[in-house]
């Protein structure tokens, strides 16, 4: 991860985010569990719960595990742009990533599952733990991001 040209305040957020989500996938915590967002098939949003069990702070990228029956897989292979949405609610910070989705299969009969992997194009990141809100969004090209504080 570049994250070298953002000001120290946001190298520290965007840092702080993807460890959270390293920590997360290893062990259950407070990003373990997140929301994740398709465009159905009708072009209507879904939205449901998911376990992540892996992310790379490298690769920008997000992961977890489903059915490959599921119907999120068959709109993910219609429409792979997709949303991932966490909130720790002691630390009081919600996390926002968008990105397109890549799904892997495994076709054994007994248990059809597929690898679903975010790469993350865009963070959001909200903290809500002091008195004023703050807000940064951040955007990845490769391995670069930039950041910017956003209204909150
Ligand atoms: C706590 C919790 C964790 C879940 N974790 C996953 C998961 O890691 N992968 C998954 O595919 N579904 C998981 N589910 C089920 C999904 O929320 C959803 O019901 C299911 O995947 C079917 O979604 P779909 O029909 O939109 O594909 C979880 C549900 C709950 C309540």
């Amino acid at each position: 991860m570049t994250i070298g040209d953002m000001d120290s305040t946001m190298q520290t957020v965007l840092a702080r985010a993807w460890t959270a989500l390293v920590d997360a996938a290893a062990e259950p915590g407070p990003f373990s569990l997140g929301y994740f967002g398709t465009v159905g098939l009708d072009g209507a949003p879904q939205v449901r719960a998911v376990i992540i069990r892996g992310a790379d702070v490298e690769a920008g990228s997000v992961v977890f595990a489903t059915n490959a029956s599921s119907a999120k897989v068959a709109q993910l292979e219609r429409e792979p742009r997709a949303a991932l949405t966490f909130f720790d609610s002691e630390a009081q910070v919600q996390l926002r990533m968008t990105g397109e989705a890549t799904v892997t299969t495994d076709d054994h009969p007994e248990n059809p599952y597929a690898i679903v992997d975010l790469s993350v194009a865009n963070v959001d990141v909200l903290d809500m733990s002091g008195e004023e809100r703050q807000r940064y969004g951040f955007t990845r090209d490769g391995a670069n991001w930039d950041g910017t504080a956003l209204p909150a």
